[in-house]
């Protein structure tokens, strides 16, 4: 049986990929870093055991389960250093709602690359998994990311209070959609013409 994998992406900067196990050390690179973790539901990596760990237990399961989470996205000039990773999952089937899911080595934080990276993969989620609506969040101290959501469209929608356990403590979240009419919208789509 052939193995599902997301497909290849560009944008202007980048290219987005599947990772694969030969990407560990790269992922480790940045996955190590305490001040990448600082606000990630994740912890940072102690060894490249925690890494191959990550690939091996969430990374491939996803793509098995047809699931693009995540891609591994690199600059083109170095086609084979993973310095982000941006992917959606389904949050409920049901209802059309998918999640969006991202994180930046701190060596490019500020030059664009999540909202690079993210329009790239919400324009191919939105024309291939049709969600109605894609959900985000941050926590209220992450105003790098929040601000990061809003350049992609996200709207800010509420605040839910101690909604995320992480390391120890309760953090609120930042609650964030973006809706395929707002999509459209924004890329001056026409839903009806595109099915
Ligand atoms: C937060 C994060 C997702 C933003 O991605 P990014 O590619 O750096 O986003 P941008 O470059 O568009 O920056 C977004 C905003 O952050 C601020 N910012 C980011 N890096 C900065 C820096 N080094 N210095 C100053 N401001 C910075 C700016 O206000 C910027 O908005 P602006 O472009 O309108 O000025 C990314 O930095 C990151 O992954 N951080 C660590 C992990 C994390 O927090 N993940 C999210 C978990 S919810």
């Amino acid at each position: 049986m052939e193995e599902w994998r997301p497909p290849i992406l560009e944008s202007k900067r980048l290219y987005l990929r599947p990772i694969e196990i030969a990407d560990v050390e790269s992922v480790f690179a940045y996955a190590c870093n305490e001040e990448v973790a600082m606000f990630t539901s994740w912890y940072a990596h102690d060894s490249i055991e925690d890494t191959r760990e990550f690939i091996q237990e969430y990374v491939i399961p996803n793509y098995n389960n047809r699931i693009p989470e995540p891609w591994g996205i690199t600059l083109k000039e170095n086609p084979e250093m993973i310095i982000v990773t941006v992917g959606v999952t389904w949050s409920s089937r049901a209802n059309h709602c998918m999640r969006f899911h991202y994180g930046l080595s701190d060596t490019f934080w500020g030059q664009g690359i999540i909202p690079e990276a993210g329009n790239c993969v919400l324009n191919h989620v939105f024309e291939v998994y049709k969600p109605k609506r894609i959900r985000a969040y941050c926590t209220t101290k992450n105003a790098n990311s929040a601000r990061a959501l809003e350049k992609m469209g996200f709207l800010q929608e509420g605040t839910e209070r101690a909604a995320l356990y992480s390391k120890g403590e309760y953090r609120d979240a930042l609650n964030f959609g973006l809706l395929d009419t707002d999509w459209a919208e924004r890329k001056g789509i026409d839903l009806k013409e595109t099915g």
